[in-house]
């Protein structure tokens, strides 16, 4: 059996990854009816890696986490889920979609938490043995844009603790995620994630055909 592709999909808050991500599953499902399409997510996907996330995102204030505690929690919970579950899914063929990966990392806890790239490079490299996303996307858009999404699931009380950064806080994430884009080019592709739903999605698509090219089951 033929190895299945491994996509990641990366980018700020409300640049709308989980929309993009139902969208991309279900257009992969009917072009590729063969393949079973799993959608997973970091932190998170494992049973374990699941607990590590609700610790994570259930910071108290008086003990903010530290960028390196956070770091070590993203690559326990990046073990688990690959060694779990992305790598046996990849073995029987399937196609992984999964929402954020080790560029997360790099972009929070390396470039904006100051955690040297050496440590995180070498510890993701041990964490995944090896492994990478055979592709990245890379969703981008405007501050103003996303921002706006941000404040309409505020309205509807679906906010993390991210959301509530400030604005510097988000444009910043958003230049680091263009630094990594421009780190891995032939891996990362941004997509402008200001375009309606369907367009973005038909871009990703064609990536996906360019990218692969006969090289993974399909
Ligand atoms: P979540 O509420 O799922 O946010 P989003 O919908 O934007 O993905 O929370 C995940 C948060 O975890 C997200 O804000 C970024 C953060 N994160 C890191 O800081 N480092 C990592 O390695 C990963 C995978 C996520």
């Amino acid at each position: 059996m033929e190895r299945g592709m491994f996509i990641s999909v990366e980018g700020g808050e409300g640049v709308g990854k989980s929309v993009f991500i139902k969208n991309l599953s279900h257009n992969l499902s009917l072009n590729y009816p063969q393949k079973t399409i799993c959608v997973t997510r970091e932190p998170g996907g494992t049973e374990q890696a699941e607990q590590i996330r609700k610790l994570f995102l259930n910071e108290t204030d008086n003990e903010p986490w530290l960028a390196i505690s956070e770091f070590c929690l993203m690559s326990a919970a990046r073990s688990q889920h690959v060694s779990y579950k992305i790598r046996p899914l990849l073995e029987k063929g399937q196609i992984v979609l999964c929402d954020r990966f080790a560029d997360s990392s790099r972009v929070y806890q390396g470039m904006l938490g100051g955690i040297k790239s050496e440590l995180i490079e070498m510890l993701t490299l041990n964490c995944c043995n090896g492994l990478e996303p055979d592709l990245t996307f890379i969703l981008d858009c405007d501050i103003a844009v996303s921002s706006q999404r941000i404040e309409e699931r505020a309205k509807n009380h679906k906010i993390s603790r991210f959301d509530k950064k400030t604005h510097e806080f988000h444009a910043n994430v958003r230049e680091a995620f263009l630094r990594v884009a421009a780190s891995y080019p032939s891996r990362c592709k941004i997509l402008d994630a200001s375009q309606p739903p369907a367009m973005i999605v038909e871009d990703a698509l064609k990536m996906i055909t360019e990218h692969n090219n006969g090289r993974y089951a399909l």
